[in-house]
């Protein structure tokens, strides 16, 4: 009989549920049920509107899985960081799922779960190097022989992601705008603006994103009328420095860490131009590149359940009166 895990993620504006194979990582369901429309006409995501659309789609969801109710081993749920109201869904559903089944819970860190996209189907590897960057966190971290997680660079401002979204809203592209713009940008001249890359000659190890934004909006702001093609170029130029940004720092940190493996995470991972300049340091450094599947990068339960299947092995579950939502919590003070 399959032994499965249940993820759960609703940390923003994605309503996803999931089951794994524990032994083997096979995916028996997965599902996703995307904001993105909704919140796109306001430029960003509205929390109201958020926990009011996972309130309705999670249920859902679940309805589709319960053929499996009696495989399921496990719940685990992305519980920290997030949108508090967002987080509530998830976490208050597996509260109920995991007492009326009887069924210990798991709690995820997001973050955590991005790294797991890396290894769906397989087992982890230490050490490793990840660039993590989503719409919430920019962030250089190693991972020892021993899984002991450090933070080696972050931002201090925006986010590699959100700064796509804040350059979209501003070019009236709506939400969310990696995507948007890494597809405009093809069509565009990346010489015609000349943005500066933030903290270029600083030695600190540390990524800033709001005066690259303010760049733009600066250039933006110059113009009475924006042609299809000035937005192309605006898109190639803001990208191009973005990216050359985060590989200035990221080469930087190469040299001290010679990293054998190497993994991008986080929805902003999909960018093709960021991926091939990590891969092209990586080369550089003799370090393998671990990419995930286009279709989770962005914030999934697949990853969920499989981040659910390490702390099951080492039977860490926590008691439903005890799982907490952590909006704030970032990595990480764990050691696994
Ligand atoms: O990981 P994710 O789905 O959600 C968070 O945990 O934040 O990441 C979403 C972010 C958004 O800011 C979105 O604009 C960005 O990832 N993103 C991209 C691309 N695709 C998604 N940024 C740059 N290029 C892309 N192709
Ligand atoms: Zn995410």
């Amino acid at each position: 009989m399959k032994e499965l895990i249940l993820g759960i993620e609703s940390s923003c504006d994605d309503s996803s549920v999931a089951l794994i194979d524990i032994n083997t990582y096979e995916k028996i369901y997965y599902k996703k049920i995307s904001q993105e429309l909704e919140h796109s006409k306001y430029g960003g995501v509205v929390p109201e509107l958020a926990a009011r659309l996972h309130t309705q789609a999670l249920p859902n969801l679940i309805i589709d899985i319960k053929p499996h109710f009696k495989n399921i081993k496990a719940i685990a749920v992305t519980n920290e960081p997030g949108l508090s109201v967002s987080l509530i869904g998830g976490v208050s559903l597996a509260k109920a799922i995991s007492i009326s089944l009887n069924i210990p819970l798991i709690g995820i860190n997001h973050l955590f779960g991005h790294i797991y996209s890396l290894f769906l189907d397989k087992d982890i590897v230490f050490p490793l190097g990840v660039l993590l960057v989503s719409g919430g966190h920019t962030m250089i971290i190693d991972i020892d022989c021993d899984g002991k997680i450090s933070v080696l660079a972050t931002t201090s401002d925006d986010s590699f992601g959100e700064s796509f979204d804040k350059v979209a809203k501003m070019l009236n592209l709506g939400y969310p705008g990696g995507e948007k713009i890494e597809n405009l940008a093809k069509d565009g001249d990346d010489k015609r603006f000349h943005f500066t890359i933030p903290l270029l000659h600083n030695r600190r190890l540390e990524y800033s994103f709001s005066g690259l934004k303010n760049q733009v909006r600066l250039e933006i702001e110059k113009m009475q009328f924006i042609t299809e093609q000035d937005r192309s170029d605006i898109c190639a130029c803001f990208q191009k420095t973005a990216i050359n940004h985060i590989l200035d720092k990221l080469s930087k940190i190469f040299v001290q860490k010679k990293w054998a493996k190497f993994g991008i995470v986080g929805g902003a991972s999909a960018n093709l131009s960021l991926r091939n300049g990590v891969f092209e340091i990586c080369k550089k450094h003799d370090s393998s590149l671990l990419l995930a599947p286009l279709e989770f990068c962005s914030d999934n339960a697949l990853m969920i359940a499989r981040a659910g299947i390490s702390k099951f092995k080492k039977r860490e579950f926590i008691d439903y009166k005890n799982l907490q939502i952590n909006p704030k919590i970032d990595f990480l003070n764990f050691n696994r």
